[in-house]
């Protein structure tokens, strides 16, 4: 095995699966089984899970629904302890709940939603390393974060006039967390998670400049929750700021249970997708940070402090930094990036970019706003400075073994669209539902630079049918199709892995997890490791191949069908008409999966 095989991880890769498919697709040789499933216990009291009596104290002591960001911290020592530590985003109550037009069990319902969002932690142990996880009920570390746990907000906007409400009068602190997408976990070992499409949470006027920059809509919301609370609805006096506690980088202590996650207001506040974190050679720490929106933007964070022997100042530092949005320039002629994905001349999609300042030393260098109103409403902020519109920037992520930074742009259909930006280098595509990974250096490989050169790694699709795709320049009748990038992740020897959401769409196939050899003769050969049931995404994704060991989460299986007809039975797979063992379910469940040798 050559550089960038991960020797531990050999395999063919699957042949690519129909959507129709409720099945988990893994490699032959290999074998998977939940580690956890929506709605199991995690503490001493916890309920049995219920499906058909489901209540918000349950659910609060129980595993959320629709799992994202994920990571698995291996405790030091023989390996076979650790913890897992897990997104819940959203919901789908239309599968999860029987239907009813009863009031009371409605509201039963959405407070139930409210409990299954946020994130878990919770404890595991194993026989020995490349061996499957159990989780641990009653687990020392074991936590539920939702949307009534109290954060403290930090940085330079915490206290802010703009983030005063009558429940937290002195903007300081919030309840809860939602949306809760992709994610990092910090070279200190706590969890970074992006909260992203917060608006749909919110009813609002819908008339400022602000509100319609972030979505903020006066129309019922997308779960009601303004009937059960005020805080969601900001027409309401006294929450007029109600919807800025959301949208932010929060950052979580997964070793102590009783510690307050954090807000970062120093990173701004836009539709995080998550946050990745590389420490520089000087000692500075970066995070970069995608706005997963149609025509938004890439972020980079730069902390003031560097990172420290003692853990508990690393706990502090992103709370006060530098902030950056991404202007990229193309080094081929405009006329050469016609929209239909052909390659310029020069042979590459690639160019020069620049890290344009929206906060440096603690001042704003957006004209005409304050520190706080860059910090809470930076959509704006990035608009005056003229940041490059991307094809919706999923994760982002650098990898530790380069440097090099893996932007997963996951598509955008309107590119190109009457009154839309056009094609550019970066963005080569009009109408690009498949999506494609930009390759950034930072200049001298500084957390600190202010420009970088970028490439496209990968332009997504089917290759079979598309012309319009590539893969570095490996030859492409030897790639798994891929579309929509979403997730990624490094393993240890440096090769990339990519999760998708939204393959079903546009090629056809279900979801699934990829791996992308970025070094060497065999850059751009993409590699399919597995394929999620029917109507899920695949998320994670969590790469330890030194122990044989790959997890993902699987996310919103079966979500276009009903409590009645479902759609997909994962993983459970109980039929209908019989008797479920112990413990299982005929209703699909999110679930955090395992995958190992056999
Ligand atoms: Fe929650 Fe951008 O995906
Ligand atoms: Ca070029
Ligand atoms: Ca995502
Ligand atoms: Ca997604």
């Amino acid at each position: 095995h050559g550089h960038g095989d991960a020797g531990r991880l050999p395999f063919t890769p699957i042949t690519p699966v129909d959507r129709t498919v409720d099945a988990l697709t893994v490699p032959a040789g290999y074998t998977w089984s939940p580690i956890i499933r929506w709605g199991d216990p995690l503490f001493a009291d916890s309920p049995a899970f219920d499906l058909q009596h489901q209540t918000a104290a349950a659910q609060k002591r129980q595993f959320g629904y629709n799992n994202d960001y994920t990571d698995i911290l291996v405790d030091h020592g023989n390996g076979r302890t650790g913890l897992l530590v897990c997104n819940q985003e959203y919901v789908n109550p239309g599968i999860m709940f029987p239907a009813t037009s009863d009031p009371a069990q409605q509201a039963t319902n959405r407070a139930v939603a409210r409990a299954a969002h946020g994130m878990s932690v919770v404890e595991l142990t194993r026989r020995r390393k490349g061996r499957p996880w159990d989780y641990t009920v009653g687990g020392r570390r074991n936590r539920r974060i939702d949307a009534d746990t109290t954060f403290a907000f930090d940085g330079p906007a915490a206290g802010s006039a703009l983030l005063r409400t009558v429940e937290h009068a002195d903007g300081t602190t919030t309840r809860g967390t939602i949306g809760n997408c992709s994610g990092g976990t910090t070279p200190w070992g706590t969890v970074l998670s992006g909260e992203e499409n917060f608006n749909g949470y919110f009813r609002t006027p819908g008339t400022s400049a602000e509100d319609k920059r972030y979505g903020l809509k006066d129309a019922p919301s997308t779960y009601g929750w303004e009937a059960d609370e005020q805080r969601w609805d900001t027409r309401n006096t006294g929450y007029e700021n109600a919807s800025n506690h959301f949208g932010w980088i929060v950052e979580i202590d997964p070793q102590n249970p009783t510690s307050t996650p954090v807000k970062h207001t120093a990173m701004g506040r836009f539709k995080h997708e998550g946050a990745n974190v590389r420490v520089d050679g000087e000692g500075r720490v970066v995070a970069y940070m995608g706005d997963d929106e149609k025509f938004d933007y890439l972020y980079k964070f730069v902390s003031r402090r560097r990172v420290s022997k003692n853990r508990a100042e690393n706990l502090t530092l992103l709370s006060e930094g530098d902030l950056f949005v991404a202007k990229f320039r193309g080094d081929s002629a405009a006329s050469e990036i016609d929209g239909t994905g052909k390659l310029p001349t020069d042979g590459a999609f690639d160019g020069s970019g620049m890290w344009l300042p929206l906060v440096v030393g603690g001042r704003s260098m957006v004209s005409g706003m304050s520190v706080e109103e860059v910090l809470v409403h930076t959509r704006l902020a990035a608009d005056q400075v003229g940041a490059t519109k991307m094809d919706r920037c999923e994760d982002v992520q650098p990898s530790l073994m380069t440097g090099r930074v893996y932007v997963a742009c996951t598509n955008n259909s309107d590119r190109g669209a009457a009154g839309k930006a056009g094609p550019d280098e970066a963005n080569p595509r009009t109408a690009n539902r498949d999506g494609h990974i930009v390759e950034i250096s930072d200049t001298g490989n500084r957390a600190a630079a202010t420009t970088f050169r970028w490439n496209l790694l990968l332009v997504c699709g089917d290759p079979a049918k598309n012309a319009a795709t590539y893969f570095a320049g490996f030859p492409k009748d030897k790639v798994s199709p891929i579309s929509c990038p979403d997730n990624v992740a490094f393993d240890s020897v440096g090769n990339l892995w990519i999760s998708t959401d939204g393959a079903p769409s546009t090629i056809g196939y279900n979801d699934g997890l990829f791996k992308v050899t970025i070094e060497g003769r065999d850059r751009g050969r993409v590699q399919q490791f597995l394929s999620v049931p029917t109507e899920a995404e695949t998320c994670g994704p969590v790469i330890h191949d030194r122990d044989g060991m790959v997890y993902v989460a699987v996310q919103h299986p079966g979500e276009e069908g009903t409590f009645a007809d479902q759609h997909s039975l994962f993983p459970d797979y109980v039929r209908p008409g019989t008797t479920p063992r112990a413990g299982q379910v005929a209703a699909p469940r999110p679930s955090v999966v395992q995958v190992h040798r056999r």
